[in-house]
């Protein structure tokens, strides 16, 4: 009779596993959305939330309770008031995140909990505190700025955290948000944590070519690729947007090591054979070939290409080298991968998949705006110079298109251009925004080299959109549906809301010498290195 309960109760608890194994698969990140390093990887675990009544009801009333900024009022604002208006919102999504989520790497504002994405592996590590570090220190909010500071003497350490770190991430956003303390500050604790971190790293970079793994085992010091990536093969706008943080690294350590290990990234890339001049976006590691032919300058492709020019910036222009291989790389994608839509001939980058064209724009691939801004003004040749003035300005205007084309009055994660369809999204799934920066970045760069007062104002109404619908009374949240104004929240502050998007807008309507552009060069996470600091400054190559 005992015998039989326990029998009972043993199927119960078998069958409770089970459901449970069953309700979480709801909950995975979801692997094949599409095309993804950032996609997949600052998406991955924007899982909705709130599911439950509880959440559901919760969420009603937090967003009941928020009245609408007034309009009309912010438009009229002055520059200075603008600008502190975007401190404001910097202000109000950092002090929520220290109430509701100190420590952990995100806040959920609506849950008003911590979150983590699986980029960041299994810990505490804090990522909004170092990615919010510098623009602290640029909008001197210095009492937030010394606490911050204080978290990572004290609490910064990857050494117990579980799972697997994604390298890319890790390095842009943590190695590089150190770094760019450091750079500001001069405050050497940042390089020692800047170091702890690249030595987990490390063990990615061993394998037979060089370049390095997307995964990183803390605990075991094993590497491996994402399962998804075409057969095992590391991904393009992953190890090569290593360049600028490993050779600041190796500056500041005064250490080769990690200017060693991109060197070799160069090395293979440059010998490689590229189809058409074109890099497509997977490279297997172990064997040193090409993976499937896909090549983007957005998810998978993007930072690479910046990261070229950024090398060549960041030493002066002494790194000929990268400049060649970026000049090489660009013109080989403007004749391949730009098209004009048919109804008002907008310029836009499209993708390439084998041999056919996917004629999609991803918000993340309205970076090259900014990047060819940055171009034309450092160009030694004026024909390339007002060239690439004139492809930037007319991407902008198509990423503003999709800005303005949409309910929000904010762009997209992807728009398409078919027959009927001109710069707005037609799947679903790529109706939502997360809280990006790469439409603002690009402006920001043409309104500080154009000074045409257009990218201002252009900007101005994104911070206005962004107030209006992915402020909540816990924090700033993506949003699922750009083209309805009935918003429904994501539930993640990114931590790159803080490193990037704010920042540009900030610097919008400051003065030009607020981290002026012929002294610093971003990371693809916006955070500022010092020109000429790198490993190989002093060297030609
Ligand atoms: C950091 O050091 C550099 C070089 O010595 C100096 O030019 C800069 O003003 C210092 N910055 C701060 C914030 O102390
Ligand atoms: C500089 O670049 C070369 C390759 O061009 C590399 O071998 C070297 O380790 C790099 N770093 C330093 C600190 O010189
Ligand atoms: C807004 O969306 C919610 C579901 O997310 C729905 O219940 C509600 O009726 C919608 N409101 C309007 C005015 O459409
Ligand atoms: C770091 O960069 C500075 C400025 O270019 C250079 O003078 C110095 O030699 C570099 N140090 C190392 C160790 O690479």
């Amino acid at each position: 009779m005992v015998r039989l309960r326990e029998r009972y109760f043993v199927i119960f608890g078998l069958f409770l596993i089970v459901a449970i194994c069953v309700v979480s698969l709801f909950f995975l990140p979801c692997i094949d959305c599409g095309n993804a390093t950032r996609v997949l990887i600052r998406s991955a675990l924007n899982r909705p939330a709130g599911r439950t009544l509880d959440g559901q009801k919760l969420r009603e009333k937090i967003e009941k309770a928020l009245p609408p900024p007034d309009a009309a009022a912010l438009a009229s604002l002055s520059n200075a008031e603008r600008r502190a208006f975007i401190k404001k919102m910097m202000k109000f999504g950092w002090d929520n995140y220290k109430t509701y989520a100190w420590g952990a790497n995100e806040l959920r504002p609506l849950s008003r909990t911590g979150h983590s994405a699986s980029i960041f592996g299994n810990g505490e590590t804090g990522a909004t505190i170092i990615d919010a570090l510098d623009t602290l220190y640029i909008m001197e909010l210095s009492d937030e700025y010394e606490v911050a500071r204080r978290w990572v003497s004290l609490n910064l350490d990857f050494s117990n955290t579980k799972g697997e770190l994604s390298v890319f991430e890790t390095n842009i956003r943590f190695i590089g948000g150190l770094l760019s303390a450091y750079g500001l500050t001069n405050d050497t604790m940042f390089i020692d944590k800047a170091r702890a971190i690249a030595d987990v790293l490390l063990p990615a970079f061993d394998t037979p070519t060089g370049i390095p793994f997307a995964l990183v085992n803390v605990q075991r010091k094993t590497a491996e690729n994402w399962n998804w990536a075409s057969g095992g093969a590391s991904i393009l706008s992953e190890f090569g947007s290593l360049q600028l943080e490993f050779d600041y690294l190796s500056n500041v350590t005064q250490n080769r090591i990690y200017s060693e290990k991109v060197a070799r990234v160069r090395e293979v890339l440059e010998s490689l054979n590229k189809p058409d001049g074109l890099y497509p976006n997977y490279l297997n590691p172990r064997t040193g070939k090409w993976g499937q032919q896909h090549v983007s300058v957005g998810a998978l492709g993007d930072s690479f290409y910046e990261y070229l020019l950024k090398a060549w910036l960041i030493s002066d222009k002494r790194d000929v080298q990268a400049k060649k291989m970026y000049d090489d790389a660009v013109d080989a994608l403007e004749k391949k991968l730009l098209f004009k839509s048919e109804q008002n001939q907008l310029w836009y980058f499209a993708e390439k998949k084998g041999s056919r064209i996917e004629h999609k724009m991803d918000h993340l691939a309205c970076f090259v705006v900014g990047m060819f801004a940055l171009q034309s003004k450092n160009e030694l040749d004026p024909e390339r110079s007002s060239h690439f003035l004139e492809l930037a300005e007319k991407l902008a205007d198509t990423c503003h298109e999709s800005y303005i084309r949409t309910d929000t009055r904010i762009g997209p994660e992807s728009f398409r251009f078919t027959r009927d369809a001109e710069a707005v999204a037609i799947n679903e799934r790529e109706k939502y925004y997360i809280l990006r920066p790469e439409v603002i970045e690009g402006w920001f760069y043409l309104w500080r080299i154009t000074g045409d007062a257009k990218y201002r104002e252009w900007c101005w109404e994104a911070a206005v959109a962004i107030e209006t619908h992915c402020r909540t009374a816990g924090g700033y949240s993506g949003i699922r549906n750009v083209y309805s104004t009935n918003v429904s929240h994501d539930d993640v502050q990114q931590s790159f809301v803080f490193a990037e998007t704010f920042k540009y807008l900030y610097l919008v309507f400051s003065e030009e010498s607020v981290i002026p552009l012929d002294r610093w060069v971003f990371n693809t996470e916006a955070h500022p290195f010092p020109v000429r600091f790198s490993a190989n400054a002093s060297q030609v190559r």
